[in-house]
C-alpha cells in the first residue's frame, strides 16, 4: 500500500474509534474494520476482477465504477487470507463505498470516517464533519449526496446500493424527526 493510502487508513482507524465512542458503536471492531477497509484498493483491477468473476461476488460491480470492487474484494480476501470472520466487520469493509439499505451501526461508521478522515479534502468535508458532531445519519446522507453528485457530474453510473442506501438514511431522518 503507497504511504498516502496508509496515512489515509490511519486516519480512518482514528476517526472510527472517535465515532464508535460518540456514537455508541463497538470500537474494536471499528477499529479493525477502518485498518482493514481498504486491503485491496491498491491491487491492479485485472487482480480483484479475476477475483470477482472465480469467487461468485456479485457481477454487477463489473459494469460499475471500478473504485467500488476493491470494498468487496477486500472482505473476500481478509476472510481468506487472515481468518477474519466476524460478519459485521467483512460486512462494513464490504459496504464502505457504496453504503447498502439497512447499514449497520458498524456500516455507518466506518463509512463516514472514510468520507471525514482528517486527511480528506474535497467539496462538503466540512458539512459533513459538521453533521458528525451530532447526527451519524444526517453526516451519512451528506456524504452520500457528495458522492453521487460527483458521479453525475463526471456521466457515470451510480451503484444501485447506493441510492437505496441514500433513501434509507432519509427514511430514518425523517421518521426520528416526526418522534
Ligand atoms: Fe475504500
Ligand atoms: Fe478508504
Amino acid at each position: 500500500m503507497p504511504d498516502k493510502r496508509w496515512r489515509h487508513v490511519l486516519g480512518v482507524v482514528e476517526t472510527a474509534v472517535e465515532l464508535a465512542d460518540r456514537f455508541g458503536g463497538d470500537r474494536d471492531k471499528a477499529w479493525l474494520a477502518a485498518l482493514l477497509h481498504d486491503y485491496t484498493k491498491a491491487w491492479p483491477t485485472d487482480k480483484m476482477e479475476t477475483i470477482i468473476r472465480e469467487q461468485h461476488l456479485p457481477q454487477e460491480l463489473l459494469e460499475h465504477d471500478k473504485e467500488l470492487w476493491h470494498a468487496h474484494v477486500g472482505a473476500w480476501v481478509v476472510r481468506q487470507e487472515h481468518g477474519i470472520d466476524d460478519e459485521e466487520v467483512l460486512d462494513a469493509i464490504r459496504y464502505h463505498t457504496s453504503g447498502r439499505e439497512r447499514m449497520t451501526l458498524l456500516d455507518k461508521i466506518v463509512c463516514l470516517a472514510d468520507y471525514m478522515e482528517p486527511g480528506r479534502d474535497f467539496p462538503g468535508v466540512n458539512k459533513i464533519r459538521e453533521r458528525a458532531q451530532h447526527n451519524l445519519d444526517e453526516a451519512l446522507l451528506a456524504g452520500f449526496d457528495s458522492t453521487i453528485q460527483f458521479l453525475v457530474e463526471k456521466g457515470k453510473t451510480i451503484f444501485p446500493l447506493t441510492v437505496l442506501a441514500r433513501n434509507d438514511l432519509l427514511r430514518i431522518i425523517r421518521e426520528n424527526k416526526s418522534i
